[in-house]
């Protein structure tokens, strides 16, 4: 709908995700990208915050990020509204600024909360008592995670919201479903005949889903202590890249059968044991770069924000079951860190030996699916060598890489796609409550045996591939961990 009136509404948008993620992606839907205006150019982007700042002041600092022709045009459709969060009288007067924004009739209002879970109750309550759409228009809330810490405060969190606003209404993100690999994981599956016939227990061996960051906590390391790396990490983004991976074909591409069905994969998840469960944390490291400069990098302790003798994972590798026809047996290895020596996340399916697989032994097959960097899709395969021996194969890659297969595409950045979604309503990329229930459940008693034993993580130097005994973890299940994309490609040289 490009004729009603809009407005987007943010909710901590002094912060940092405002600042990276959020102003920049309205931009692009109203002026950026191709094809834009994808919302209305006209609509009106309001900042919230708690403290009054200059318009000026905050515009520069808030939208550094956006950038483009049309820059000067998209400030003069942004405003700032400053009050408290739980004040009724607020939203009232927050009401009364946007009416006379959107011109006093019918209006569609989308907000977005990029506020800490504890105040999401008091905003919730207040949008919905003082500064719901007029004449007859859609209120459309996206929340940030974290979703709670755990079953009961997700429960909480849950019964707030839902005795407000409809599932409907609500769009639960995570960003990681707006990323072109992980939205490609249903295109290979159901848009091609050969995958989805070897994607079950007969073929495929193992599955891991990696995510790895060079950089440390900086300074947000009071957050992060808070949560660790299976929270930050986990129990969200891996989890939701293996539901697409792991669930059944939805009998159609709409929020309720997606909902359904990886409500389905996940109640075959039973809750994580600390058995299966690998604990890191990074140390400091000083290495001498190249012209023989030294660096150094602090450890997560070194961080002053966070608490002394924190036991705090910033790397983990925990290994599911999916208790179902298609994939009982199958190990699925999830492992995630900060400081490591990369940034890179991927998908990597192990396919199974067979029988005659003995005639030509060699390595297994793998298919790579990388999300981040260089999107590419590769399969690792064995191949003849040419030459006399006819038994004689190595493995080799056939490689699908974005920037080869799709030059000069256009990728969005996954908010752009997150809140053109909201404001056309469609809600299958989001996180539904149901998942979230199941999601907490395999997740929660891990967690509190964590929190409450305190076990000790393995220190890891900043900067290193893994932490020492990770690989020998991953072997118990039969899991070969990759080295790098490098050591990969040595078999096509
Ligand atoms: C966020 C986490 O959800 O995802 C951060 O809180 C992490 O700790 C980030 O850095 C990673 O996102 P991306 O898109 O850079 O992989």
């Amino acid at each position: 709908d490009m004729v009603t009136p809009m407005s987007i509404v943010i909710f901590g948008a002094t912060g940092d995700l405002a600042k990276k993620k959020l102003y920049p992606a309205v931009y692009q839907l109203m002026f950026g990208c191709p094809g834009a205006p994808l919302v209305p150019q006209n609509a009106n982007v309001v900042g919230y915050g708690r403290s009054p700042v200059a318009l000026d002041d905050f515009l520069a600092k808030q939208c550094v990020n956006v950038k483009g022709g049309q820059k000067e045009k998209f400030l003069k459709q942004c405003s700032f509204f400053s009050g408290p969060y739980d004040s009724p009288d607020s939203y009232k007067g927050l009401h009364e600024h946007l009416l006379k924004l959107e011109g006093g009739g019918k209006a569609n209002r989308l907000f977005f909360f990029s506020i800490p879970p504890q105040i999401f109750g008091d905003v919730v309550k207040c949008i919905h008592t003082s500064a719901k759409a007029p004449g007859g228009g859609w209120t459309r809330l996206i929340l940030e995670k974290p979703f709670g810490r755990d079953s009961a405060s997700f429960a909480e969190l849950d019964a707030c919201t839902s005795k407000l606003f409809t599932e409907d209404e609500i769009f639960r993100i995570d960003h990681y479903l707006g990323k072109e690999i992980v939205l490609n994981i249903q295109a290979m599956r159901f848009g091609n005949q050969i995958f989805e016939s070897f994607w079950n227990k007969e073929h495929i061996r193992s599955v891991q889903i990696v995510f790895k960051e060079d950089l440390g906590t900086g300074g947000r390391g009071g957050y992060f202590d808070q949560s660790g790396i299976i929270r930050d990490i986990m129990q969200n983004h891996l989890l939701q890249v293996l539901i697409w991976l792991a669930m059944e074909p939805p009998a159609k591409y709409d929020r309720k059968s997606v909902a359904e069905q990886k409500v389905k994969v996940l109640k075959a998840i039973p809750p994580l044991k600390m058995k299966d469960t690998f604990l890191g944390q990074f140390g400091k490291n000083t290495w001498e770069c190249s012209g023989g400069k030294v660096h150094q990098e602090p450890g997560y302790l070194d961080d002053e924000t966070v608490p002394a003798g924190s036991r705090c994972p910033t790397y983990a590798g925990v290994v599911l079951e999916i208790n179902n026809a298609r994939w009982k047996g199958v190990p699925f290895l999830m492992r995630a860190g900060k400081g490591l020596d990369e940034r890179m996340a991927e998908v990597r399916i192990t396919f199974k030996p067979q029988s005659f697989n003995s005639i030509i032994p060699g390595d297994s097959n793998e298919l790579v699916l990388r999300i981040q960097p260089d999107e590419a899709v590769y399969f690792k395969y064995l191949n003849k060598v040419p030459g006399w021996d006819p038994k004689r194969a190595a493995p080799v890659v056939m490689d699908m890489s974005y920037t080869k297969s799709f030059p000069d595409i256009y990728v969005a950045d996954a908010y752009e796609r997150m809140f053109l979604n909201t404001a056309k309503g469609d809600g299958s990329l989001f996180v539904g409550s149901g998942e979230l229930t199941e999601a907490w459940r395999i997740f929660t008693p891990l967690l509190h045996e964590i929190d409450a034993k305190r076990p000790e993580p393995v220190i890891y130097p900043f900067g290193a591939r893994a932490p020492a005994g990770m690989d020998e973890f991953a072997a118990k299940y039969g899991i070969t961990m990759a080295k790098s994309w490098e050591e990969f490609l040595v078999f096509n040289k």
